[in-house]
């Protein structure tokens, strides 16, 4: 495995590979999620790619950007171990300039939810992204449905700017008691794990209500507030696969959404139903 610094390097080696190139971009402390992401891309590409960068620019001040977990030694194993051929990990001044060119995130989806509660995150996401497709150039670029929004915004990104490269969604990985994987999940004392579980019962539960006929967006809305006293619910959305909200779920087409705060640490989850 090819481990990569700068951007010249990273353009020279991209420009001798050939066939099929698979991307999976990650601000590394990878786990489990972000590895089922690369054995994705492994299994259906000629070429593997991940980046490791904790991206500054959507970060809102105040957040984690300096506290966020950084393993650089175990993400270089796990990458190898995968079989990936180049671990792109740049450096802050590598990827960004003085009074850059700025892309904005769509006016609704990107300030709706997650935009609305860290405004501008969503356009540090598209900046960082379009920089990293533009000089990867990956034929396929693997997210996860954890984070649907940002998912969706980039779809949206790559359709709106006639963009070749093809977005895959991969199903959110779960530990075996249902919480969602993700990075920030290392900041969770045991009680506050425990706690943080309501998140994905919640969810569970809002299925098996669809599953057993309520269609009622505001019913189900409420079943998960109640499972989730414990913690501090940010919001419960019910939306269509544009983030529309829904009065009534409609299979196939509706996500539910939760944010929520536990201790000191921000969650985010959802169920496509
Ligand atoms: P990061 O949070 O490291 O996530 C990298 C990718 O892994 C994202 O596509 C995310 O949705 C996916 N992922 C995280 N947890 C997952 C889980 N439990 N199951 C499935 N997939 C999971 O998302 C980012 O980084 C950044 O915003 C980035 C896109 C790299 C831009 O900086």
């Amino acid at each position: 495995m090819q481990i990569i610094k700068n951007i010249e390097e990273m353009q020279a080696l991209r420009g001798k590979m050939e066939g099929s190139v698979g991307f999976v971009p990650t601000m590394g402390a990878l786990h489990q999620g972000h590895l089922t992401l690369i054995r994705q891309a492994r299994a259906e590409n000629d070429h593997v790619v991940v980046s490791v960068f904790v991206n500054p620019t959507q970060f809102l001040p105040g957040e984690d950007l300096e506290k966020y977990p950084r393993r650089e030694e175990a993400d270089r194993k796990i990458c190898d171990l995968a079989g990936v051929d180049a671990l792109f990990m740049p450096e802050i001044g590598a990827m960004y300039h003085d009074d850059e060119v700025k892309l904005k995130a769509p006016a609704y989806l990107g300030y709706i939810l997650e935009g609305h509660r860290r405004p501008g995150h969503f356009d540090g996401v598209v900046q960082v992204v379009m920089k990293l497709f533009n000089l990867i150039r990956p034929t396929r670029a693997y997210f996860g449905k954890k984070d649907a929004q940002q998912l969706r915004i980039l779809q949206k990104m790559v359709e709106d700017f006639f963009m070749s490269v093809e977005i895959v969604p991969v199903d959110t990985v779960r530990e075996e008691d249902g919480l969602a994987l993700s990075s920030r999940n290392v900041y969770l004392s045991p009680e506050e794990r425990e706690r943080a579980l309501s998140i994905s019962r919640s969810l569970k539960r809002a299925s098996r209500l669809v599953m057993a006929g309520e269609t009622d967006a505001e019913a189900i809305r409420l079943a998960m507030e109640d499972m989730m006293r414990e913690i501090d619910v940010e919001y419960i959305a019910v939306v269509d696969r544009d983030f529309r909200p829904l009065e009534r779920v409609k299979l196939k087409e509706t996500i539910i959404l939760v944010a929520a705060r536990v201790g000191h640490t921000r969650l985010i989850d959802n169920i496509w139903i």
